[in-house]
């Protein structure tokens, strides 16, 4: 069964339904549901209201600009910077001294930052950006490992206006450079390497490999993490700690406007190109603040550790800008969650108490086959409020998160969202929504989501169909970087005046929304975005490939498994040799996160008249199905084969 079909029928059959409990209402933020029905009545003052918690250098004049749709405007005209919301103005109180982020290498190392030292190194960091030439306005690409200085590399781009575009460690020297080119970068900051799983990742090599053909790239900020011997080009590369022991404390924040481009984060599509996601200042900080806020029920005392990587989208909303902006402790750690041992992460719950933990399904599926002993032997007492992102949940595992991390006591919040939304657009609010296992359940206040069958017209409740959304949000992307026409093509032109977010879902009769995933050509492996294109490209680029079509495979633990179908030049035997070459050519192109799980080899693929291939069908035959419609077909026989071939290897 394909993963979301797997996931309907556990959907359809499950029933258990938990109200939030009375120990948790009494104390959150949010327990009135009217919530729902102010932000319905007036939207635009009710996001007016939740900017009212931003500082302003100047106030916007008008909430939300329709008038260019869907090149929508938030806060027109409101002057503000968001280094400043996340630093300067907790200074003047007590968080002064709170620690804004709590830090923990792979290696047992950490370092706590207060919001004091925040605003020390930010600025600091702001000055040497400037010395490095960079102003208002120019492109920063980042390429660090999960350390102190990502965040602060970050602020302090937001500091000096300068967009800037966080590249996952993950990705290759080929994937770097295609992300540099694409926003014309003028300085990169990384690292001599990351650690992960013991091993050094060598993010200096693969910045070196990349800025072989990176013409604006003009210099190279290095932090030294892993301190192997790195090569160092003299009057291009700088050293962060040099650099940082000189530069003077305190940088006036830029003001920009609420529409002024803060980042660029580059996500799959259904193309092979990656498309830079833009994301804008004031509407921007404004929904991440109030959706942490308000989703995760932040409390000054609380400590909240969000496990993602700040390379993704989670990590920008929900590491950095959400929870900093919020005055909030932020733990990040650097590695991986079974190292050294398979209960790293229930350690870091137990040795910082932490209250708030927000991880991926991908992950909880690797925790449950790991064993509850592993959760079982630390303290995970503080914990109160647990979250998930990225893919669907199925019951099973949120049942699994339920008892054995959150020992029955904790409420879940399933958040659906997308790097094109910027924020947290379905997710119960903790204190108010009865929970469904696998259910996202509801739109935050002044969310209109909707599902709608193949016309656009919404579906009656208890049906499925497309998730769109039928009104502009604050964190919403204002465009693709440099292709305005792809932003209206791919997100407001498959049905009018909405926005199309790729992802099927059903409504059950409660309303609630229930996610079934990616009806486009868009896998998600271990909640990492790829695109098949992406991949398929990949593998046509090695001289011994023809063709190739990639689908995702349900996978027990990574949801979605990348399966490559491909077929040879002429002459060519398929080797399991091969197969590994063409595994390791894609790690090379892509990076190891698109990695094939197996690779078949096939003499033809299944195509349309037309030429188009056929992936839903290869779908049918991996997942072992009965083939789906196959009267499209130019030769309906080629199928058949495949089919066959592809049961007698497994
Ligand atoms: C999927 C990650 C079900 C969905 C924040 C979406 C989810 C894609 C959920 C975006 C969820 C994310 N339940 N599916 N709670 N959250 N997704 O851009 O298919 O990396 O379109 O953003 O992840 O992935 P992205």
């Amino acid at each position: 069964m394909a993963s979301e079909e797997r996931v309907l029928e556990a959907l359809l059959k499950e029933e258990r339904t938990f109200p939030p409990p009375a120990y948790f209402v009494d104390k959150a933020l949010v327990k009135d549901a009217s919530i729902y029905e102010e932000a319905k009545a007036d939207r635009e003052g009710f996001w007016a209201k939740q900017a009212e918690s931003i500082d302003w250098f100047q106030k916007w004049d008008k909430v939300l600009d329709t008038s260019n749709a869907p090149f929508f405007k938030w806060f027109v005209n409101g002057k503000l910077n968001v280094s400043y919301n996340c630093i300067d103005r907790h200074l003047n109180t007590w968080r002064r001294t709170k620690a804004a982020i709590i830090w923990e290498g792979e290696p047992g190392d950490d370092r706590v930052l207060t919001y004091q030292d925040l605003y020390r190194e930010v600025t600091k960091c702001a000055n040497v950006l400037k010395e490095l030439g960079v102003k208002r306005g120019d492109r920063v690409t980042i390429y660090l490992p999960m350390i102190p200085e990502l965040a602060i590399a970050m602020l302090a781009c937001a500091r000096i206006g300068a967009p800037h575009s966080v590249v996952f460690g993950g990705f290759s020297a080929e994937s770097l450079r295609d992300r540099i080119n694409d926003c014309q970068a003028k300085l990169v900051i990384t690292a001599d390497g990351g650690w992960r799983r013991g091993g050094i990742v060598p993010l200096k090599k693969n910045c070196d490999d990349a800025l072989a053909q990176c013409p604006s790239v003009e210099k190279v900020l290095m932090v030294k993490r892993t301190g192997q011997d790195v090569n160092f080009v003299e009057g291009r590369d700088y050293w962060w700690h040099e650099m940082m022991a000189r530069a003077p404390i305190g940088c006036e924040p830029e003001h920009m406007d609420a529409e002024d481009m803060l980042y660029i984060l580059y996500t799959s599509g259904t193309t092979g190109k990656p498309k830079g996601v833009v994301h804008t200042t004031g509407g921007y900080l404004v929904g991440v603040a109030a959706t942490h806020r308000m989703i995760f029920d932040i409390k000054d005392d609380d400590i909240y550790w969000c496990t993602a990587d700040i390379g993704w989208v989670t990590g920008h909303s929900y590491i950095v800008y959400g929870p900093l902006a919020n005055g909030c402790t932020t733990v990040m750690y650097e590695g991986s969650p079974d190292w050294p041992e398979r209960d790293r992460f229930w350690a870091i719950v137990e040795k910082y108490r932490v209250n708030i933990l927000y991880t991926a399904p991908t992950a909880i599926r690797a925790f449950m086959r790991w064993g509850t002993e592993w959760p079982a032997r630390r303290d995970l007492s503080s914990l109160r409020l647990l979250g998930t992102v990225g893919e669907p949940i199925n019951p099973e595992a949120w049942m699994w998160y339920y008892k054995y991390i959150g020992n029955e006591r904790c409420p879940i919040v399933d958040t659906w969202w997308q790097t094109e939304t910027g924020m947290i657009l379905i997710s119960p609010l903790p204190g108010v929504t009865t929970l469904k296992p696998g259910s996202a359940t509801v739109p935050f206040p002044g969310v209109e989501a909707a599902v709608v069958d193949n016309t656009g017209k919404e579906v009656p409740l208890g049906s499925g169909g497309y998730l769109i959304l039928k009104s502009p949000w604050p964190a919403m992307l204002r465009t693709i970087y440099g292709d305005p026409d792809r932003y209206v093509a791919q997100y407001w032109s498959r049905f009018e005046n909405v926005y199309f977010t790729g992802d099927g879902a059903r409504r059950d009769e409660d309303g609630y929304f229930w996610i079934m995933g990616r009806v486009d050509d868009v896998i998600n492996v271990s909640g990492h975005r790829l695109g098949t294109m992406e991949i398929e490209s990949a593998l046509v680029d090695h001289p011994a490939v023809a063709e190739a079509a990639v689908i995702g495979k349900a996978h027990e633990v990574k949801g979605q498994a990348v399966s490559a179908f491909v077929t040879l030049k002429e002459g060519i035997q398929g080797t399991p040799e091969l197969a590994n070459e063409l595994k390791a050519h894609v790690v090379k192109k892509i990076g190891a996160i698109a990695r094939p799980e197996d690779i078949f080899f096939t003499a033809e693929l299944p195509k349309t008249r037309s030429g188009k291939i056929m992936r839903r069908l290869l779908r049918d035959i991996a997942e072992g199905r009965v083939l789906g419609d196959t009267t499209t077909l130019a030769d309906p026989a080629v199928v058949a084969q495949i089919k066959e071939q592809y049961e007698s290897k497994e």
